[in-house]
């Protein structure tokens, strides 16, 4: 069977893809962000995950507002990541792993989620910043499967059926017949608001309780109704429904608990509260 190893979480700001480019990472803005990764990586030199799932926000790349799917789920041989006018380069084409997309695929329409199959998908800087923060070499030693949740358009799917589908992709995972290791990701947060009257919103108290709950108490967030979430962290904000589904996933791994590795929490990157979190199983 399959291993559960870990869940990782981090915000993903188009600005972030500049500062690599650039190579800014040792400047005073940067700095503090930046700082957040190395325990990470470490982590993940140490673990080797094979695979990675990844649940995130599609941006207006692959879906647009015309076309939203409130749950997608990638099932293609690759992904490819393509401009997307931020004037940060695309990356090369992520793997994918197409036999645990169908695992995952047939395990949720069993159970009554009815997502949309995607055998080409494009992907968008949610997936590709991720990967670049993990692995800044480039060359990604992973395949990946993506987890679409819209956070874009209303209405959108409420905190506890985000909850419930991770734990849906969580079993599905640890009954796939496979030696690999799977770490799960969340891509997108923590608070912020790109638009309207309260644009430039952040909610510390809010995030900091939020990314402790994901280690004492995961449901913790599931009490709130969608409409409270964007109130509580901004319209965009809601991108944090993706920590929520990858926190519910490690609810399904093999051993007793979960333990964090590391965490960090800096305001603000462009107009985000950026967070970082790395969760183990044991
Ligand atoms: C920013 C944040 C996002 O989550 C995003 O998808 C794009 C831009 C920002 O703060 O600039
Ligand atoms: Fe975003």
């Amino acid at each position: 069977m399959a291993k559960i190893i870990g869940g990782l979480g981090t915000s993903h700001i188009p600005a972030i893809g500049n500062a690599i480019h650039k190579g800014l990472q040792e400047q005073p803005y940067w700095k503090p962000f930046f700082d957040g990764f190395p325990p990470i990586r470490q982590w993940i030199a140490l673990e080797k995950p094979d695979v990675m799932v990844i649940f995130y926000n599609d941006h207006g790349l692959n879906f647009f507002l015309d076309k939203m799917p409130t749950f997608a789920i990638g099932a293609a041989p690759q992904y490819v990541n393509s401009d997307e006018g931020w004037g940060i380069p695309s990356l090369e084409p992520l793997k994918g792993e197409i036999d645990l997309s169908w695992e995952i695929i047939n395990s949720l329409i069993d159970k009554e989620f009815d997502v949309v199959t995607c055998q080409e998908m494009l992907v968008d800087h949610a997936c590709s910043l991720p990967l670049k923060l993990f692995y800044p070499e480039g060359n990604y030693p992973v395949t990946v499967v993506p987890v679409c949740i819209n956070t874009v358009q209303f209405p959108l799917p409420k905190a506890s059926r985000v909850y419930a589908l991770g734990k849906a992709v969580g079993a599905a995972v640890a009954a796939w017949n496979s030696d690999k290791k799977v770490a799960f990701v969340a891509s997108g947060g923590l608070s912020h608001q790109l638009d309207g009257e309260r644009a430039g919103f952040i909610n510390k108290e809010f995030d900091l309780k939020f990314m402790e709950s994901l280690i004492s108490n995961p449901e913790w967030a599931t009490q709130f109704s969608i409409h409270e979430l964007v109130e509580k962290t901004g319209t965009q904000g809601v991108e944090l429904l993706a920590w929520l589904a990858m926190r519910a996933a490690l609810t399904a791994a093999q051993g007793s608990g979960v333990r964090k590795v590391h965490s960090n929490y800096h305001i603000p990157i462009s107009n985000t509260a950026t967070g970082v979190l790395a969760l183990e199983t044991f």
